[in-house]
Formats: C-alpha cells, sequence, structure tokens
C-alpha cells in the first residue's frame, strides 16, 4: 500500500488547496469528505491543476464504522483535519450541530486514528479561539477565549488534543491557526464558494464587484483603527496551504510533539484598504454603506508570525493584491 495523507474536509475551501499544495509536495491524498459544503467537481479541478486524481471517500467524520474500513484499507500516515461547521452567525442558532461536528465528529477521528495506530494530526484552529485581543500582535501564549459555539468548539479541540498528547505518548499534533484566508488557486479552477449570502468580507466583496449583489454592508466606522473599519489579517489559502505541508513535515521529523502556531502574514489591512485593492485588481467599483457594528466583532486582529518562521521556516509569501487578483480570476470564472 502507498502512504497516503488522510485530508478530512479536503472537497472544501481550504482542504482542497492544501490537497493541491500536499500532491505538488509529492504526497498521496485521500479525501474524506460528507460534502455538506462542497462539490464533488472539486475532484477533477485538483486533477487538472496537478495531473492527479485525489481518492476520495464520501462519508462523515462522526461514522466510526466508515472511518475504521478507510484506515484498514489504506496506509494513511498522517491526518490533516479541516471537516467541520465554520459560520459563527449559525453556530449561535444551531449550537448542538457544531458541537456535535466540531467536537464530537474530531473525537470520532482520533478514536479511529487510535485504533489504527495513526498519530500524526494537524489540525484546523483559529485566531478566533484569541477573543478579543489584549495586545497585538497575537502571539500563541494570549490568553484564548469564545465568544460564540464555533470558537468554543475550536477551543474545546484544541484542549483535547493536549489531552491526547499528554495521555499518550507518541502523538506528533500540529494545532494550526489561521488568520483570515482568502484567494484562490491562481488557475481559478478552485476556490471559496460559500452558499447563498457570503458571511465573510471578501466572498461578499467579490460578489458586488461582479454585479451580483448591490452594496456592501461595512460593518463600523468608528473602531479604534486607522479609519475606523475592521482590521484583520488577510492570509493566501495557498499561503496556507504552504504552512500546511510545513507543519506536516514538521510533525513527521518529531519523535513526538504538541505544536502551537499561528498561520498569518503578520499584517493587518481594514475592511476599506481591501475594497479598495479589490477594486483595483478587478477595475469594477464597489459600491458600499457604512451600517453598524456586526455584534460580536473585534477591533482588530493580526498574527505574530515569528514562531511560525522558526518551527516550521515557513512565511507566506504572497500580498493583498495576489489575494484579490486570484479571488477575482475565481469570482469571474465561476460566474461564467
Ligand atoms: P469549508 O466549509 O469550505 O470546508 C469544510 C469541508 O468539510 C466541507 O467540504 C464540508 O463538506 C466538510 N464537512 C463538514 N462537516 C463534515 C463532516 N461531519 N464529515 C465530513 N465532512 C464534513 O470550510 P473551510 O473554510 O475550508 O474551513 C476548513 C477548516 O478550517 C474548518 O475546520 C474551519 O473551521 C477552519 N477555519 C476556517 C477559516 C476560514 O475563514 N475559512 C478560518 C479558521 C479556521
Ligand atoms: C472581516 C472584517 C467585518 C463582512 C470570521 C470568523 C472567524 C474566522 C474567519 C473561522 C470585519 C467586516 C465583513 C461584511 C464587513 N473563521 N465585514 N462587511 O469576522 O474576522 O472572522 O471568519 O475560524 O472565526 O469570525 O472575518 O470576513 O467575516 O470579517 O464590513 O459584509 O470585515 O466586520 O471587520 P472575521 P469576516
Amino acid at each position: 500500500m502507498i502512504p497516503t495523507i488522510l485530508v478530512t474536509g479536503g472537497a472544501g475551501f481550504i482542504g482542497s488547496h492544501t490537497t493541491v499544495a500536499l500532491q505538488e509536495a509529492g504526497y498521496r491524498v485521500l479525501i474524506l469528505d460528507n460534502l455538506c459544503n462542497s462539490s464533488p467537481t472539486v475532484l477533477r479541478r485538483i486533477e487538472q491543476i496537478t495531473g492527479v486524481e485525489p481518492e476520495f471517500v464520501q462519508a462523515d467524520i462522526r461514522d466510526g464504522g466508515a472511518l475504521d474500513a478507510l484506515f484498514q484499507a489504506h496506509q494513511i500516515t498522517a491526518v490533516m483535519h479541516f471537516a467541520g461547521l465554520k459560520a459563527v452567525g449559525e453556530s449561535t442558532r444551531l449550537p448542538l450541530a457544531y458541537y456535535d461536528n466540531n467536537v464530537n465528529g474530531s473525537v470520532q477521528l482520533l478514536s479511529a486514528m487510535q485504533r489504527a495506530n495513526v498519530n500524526t494530526f494537524v489540525f484546523s484552529s483559529s485566531a478566533t479561539v484569541y477573543g478579543d485581543p489584549q495586545k497585538l500582535p497575537l502571539t500563541e501564549d494570549h490568553p484564548r477565549s469564545a465568544t460564540n459555539p464555533y470558537g468554543h468548539t475550536k477551543l474545546v479541540v484544541e484542549d483535547i488534543l493536549e489531552s491526547l498528547y499528554n495521555a499518550q505518548a507518541g502523538w506528533r499534533i500540529a494545532r494550526l491557526r489561521y488568520f483570515n484566508p482568502v484567494g484562490a488557486h491562481p488557475s481559478a479552477l478552485i476556490g471559496e464558494a460559500p452558499q447563498g449570502v457570503p458571511n465573510n468580507l471578501m466572498p461578499y466583496v467579490a460578489q458586488v464587484a461582479a454585479g451580483q449583489r448591490d452594496r456592501l454592508q461595512v460593518f463600523g466606522s468608528d473602531y479604534d483603527t486607522p479609519d475606523g473599519t475592521g482590521v484583520r489579517d488577510y492570509i493566501h489559502v495557498m499561503d496556507l496551504a504552504q504552512g500546511h505541508v510545513a507543519a506536516l513535515r514538521y510533525c513527521e521529523q518529531a519523535r513526538q510533539d504538541l505544536l502551537t502556531v499561528n498561520l498569518g502574514t503578520g499584517k493587518g489591512y481594514s475592511v476599506l484598504d481591501m475594497v479598495r485593492a479589490f477594486e483595483q485588481a478587478s477595475r469594477k467599483t464597489v459600491a458600499y454603506d457604512i451600517v453598524a457594528r456586526r455584534p460580536g466583532d473585534i477591533a482588530a486582529c493580526w498574527a505574530d508570525t515569528s514562531l511560525a518562521e522558526q518551527k516550521l521556516g515557513w512565511r507566506a509569501g504572497k500580498n493583498i493584491k495576489d489575494m484579490c487578483e486570484d479571488a477575482w480570476r475565481w469570482q469571474a470564472a465561476s460566474a461564467g
């Protein structure tokens, strides 16, 4: 059997780009996804980019039997765990669905790994675990908190991983805290495809530029930031994907480890910075209105990236021009 990386949620936004990066780095990938927020067409798109269609199993991470069968049929050497639900607003309405998918799902997956003696695990955590920043840039030792069920699921899974690491020798675990992933593969064959009204800024901006939506609502212009709008650390999804390859290599070289690391660029841009950059990239106007703050939003957030550089030898290489150009190319291609 050929050594294989299991990528849960690999048909989704970040998982599909990471699959491309893994295949280009020489890894064989098996995707497990229940397709609740993605489409199987992504698999052929990945093949168009890399020349190899990843193996695919349509199953749920909460299905222990399906996981056991998969670990028996393949020589899985590591698991990258992207599968889960990620909409903050929805999580406040449907908390049980979030705890079930994200927390129970992770427990089921880790249990199946334990049964199969697979102990290398890369987890999609989030900068949301830092809550409202007490100081910037955010370092990994910043206190954690959660203001919504989604964020709490990330916090709980981080803790479960720590308990597991402390309980049993041999685990090699990376908890990767993503900042704001945006952009798309430069080929425009894969990208972010939100269902319905986008929750996040960049897909919304792209749809306004494309004429699919009238105007962007800018949530607040009275924050303590240079132009009053919210500031975030946007990271190109291909940089993020490369960060995963670096984290996997780090784990592969360790006898055992529990690594917690930020994946961001270290730079903060405001909502209006992003609107202007997108207008330049698309040569379209992005009409907007300033409206009230969105409840639960923080003013500003960006990463200290020194630990990622030191531990993984990785840093983000793409800038907001790249992010906006690739997001626009993807938007234009997927609308056509
Ligand atoms: P996504 O929704 O595009 O991808 C998630 C994939 O998981 C989807 O293809 C979905 O069908 C699948 N999935 C969901 N529940 C499943 C289940 N129970 N069993 C099997 N498959 C399931 O989301 P994404 O943006 O690619 O996010 C990937 C991961 O990164 C998530 O864990 C998310 O919480 C985390 N994350 C995302 C962001 C972001 O802004 N996109 C930021 C920080 C962390
Ligand atoms: C960015 C900025 C908004 C939409 C969320 C989750 C977080 C993480 C990433 C997974 C903010 C402003 C947005 C709009 C706007 N996901 N905005 N108009 O809030 O930083 O993070 O996604 O872990 O957990 O909370 O990202 O893209 O929603 O917002 O003005 O229509 O854009 O107020 O300042 P956020 P976002």
